[in-house]
């Protein structure tokens, strides 16, 4: 059965709305995606604010959802389902979505699927590359760390992620101590190019214990003792230093996320998977370096998948997807639902202490 389903996203600070069609073979279509971003509402604190990020997405949703409509030349009418981001995030949010879609399904009679924000992010790789489950999944962002194993619509094996900062906000806090721009990721990335990564050695956290868990806190306070010395011996932080430091970060957090994806790689493989493939979402994928390294995981026996950024950084297509995905595998579809701001993806995991920016994840 084809379905067409909208989807809405306002778990954190981007306001999202879309439809994606889903045909019986399980092949995806982006329809439309709109994604209104709200930096500049934020950018004067440093962070995400819950309460104004809540108000935007409230003002702001309705429009989206008009917009994706039109964009995509459909009505109501015309779409099977809302899928709605109902967790895990900042929970004003969260709710401005779950209200929204509640407010169209009431209106419409349409059925209404709560969607896990992560699963969303999990199930990208089906609808941008067509990977059969079971596939290996890295999620690397500025709220999450996460490496699973992606079996169906609704059941993800966490092999690892953070005990503390997200990737992404370990580039962005570095980058603020190596006084580069924001978002620290694409700046830190930008200097490295002219730097060398072995000047400064920087450790490479958890790497010397077993499993997939990784840390990325204390990479923060190496660069700020390596910069500090570099500063009482020079008076200042030369250019060139300062492209040696971000080049020694990105290789610190590289090497990590490589490492500990090749260990998860190989307990992946034991289960013999028909089609292996390891896919990368999450603004940190937009790293050439992580990227290649990465990449040099896979081999002509493994598939290596990354999607296109705009669908791996947070949206509503996914949302939409991931509702069709589970709307076809049957789940249940009510007019009701509440929102979780923690909502861990694989329950049966142990939970992660890292947070994020986006407050608990999981
Ligand atoms: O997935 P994303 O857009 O959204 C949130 O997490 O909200 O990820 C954003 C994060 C930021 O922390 C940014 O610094 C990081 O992804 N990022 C990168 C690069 N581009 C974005 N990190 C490393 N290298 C990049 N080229
Ligand atoms: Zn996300």
């Amino acid at each position: 059965m084809t379905l067409t389903l909208l989807g809405l996203e306002s778990s954190c600070d981007d306001t999202a709305a879309a439809l994606v069609r889903r045909d019986a073979a399980g092949a995806g279509t982006v329809l439309s995606s709109v994604v209104q971003g709200q930096a500049s509402l934020h950018a004067a604190f440093g962070g995400v604010v819950p309460e104004i990020a809540a108000r935007a997405h409230a003002e702001r949703l309705d429009h989206c959802v008009e917009q994706a409509l039109d964009e995509a030349g459909l009505r109501l009418a015309g779409v099977d389902g809302i899928a709605v981001t109902s967790g895990p995030g900042l929970i004003g949010g969260v709710l401005s979505g779950v209200m929204c879609a509640r407010g169209l399904a009431a209106a419409t009679g349409l059925p209404l699927i709560g969607v896990n924000h992560l699963a969303g992010h999990a199930l990208t790789p089906r609808l941008t590359d067509a990977l059969a489950f079971p596939y290996m999944m890295l999620l690397v962002s500025g709220g999450h760390c996460q490496i699973l194993i992606v079996h169906g619509p609704e059941r993800f094996e966490r092999l690892g992620g953070t005990i503390d900062d997200a990737p992404g906000e370990a580039f962005d806090k570095a980058a603020r101590l190596l006084g580069l721009g924001q978002p620290g990721g694409p700046a830190i990335e930008a200097a490295a190019r002219s730097g060398d990564p072995g000047r400064y050695p920087l450790p490479r956290p958890l790497l010397d214990r077993p499993g997939c868990d990784m840390s990325f806190s204390g990479l923060k306070t190496a660069i700020l003792r390596a910069r500090d010395r570099i500063v009482a011996a020079e008076g200042g932080l030369p250019r060139q230093a300062q492209a040696d430091l971000a080049a020694s970060f990105q290789a610190a957090v590289r090497d990590v996320l490589v490492e500990k994806t090749r260990r998860a790689m190989d307990v992946y493989l034991d289960l013999r998977p028909a089609a292996p493939a390891l896919a990368v979402a999450g603004g940190v994928a937009a790293n050439g370096a992580i990227r290649e390294g990465l990449r040099a995981l896979c081999d002509e026996t493994v598939r290596f998948a990354a999607p296109p950024l705009a669908l791996c950084t947070d949206n509503a297509a996914m949302i939409a997807f991931a509702g069709a995905e589970r709307m076809a595998a049957g789940a249940p579809a009510g007019t009701d639902l509440t929102a979780r701001p923690r909502w861990p993806l694989d329950a049966g995991a142990a939970r992660m202490l890292g947070s994020g920016k986006r407050g608990a994840k999981a």
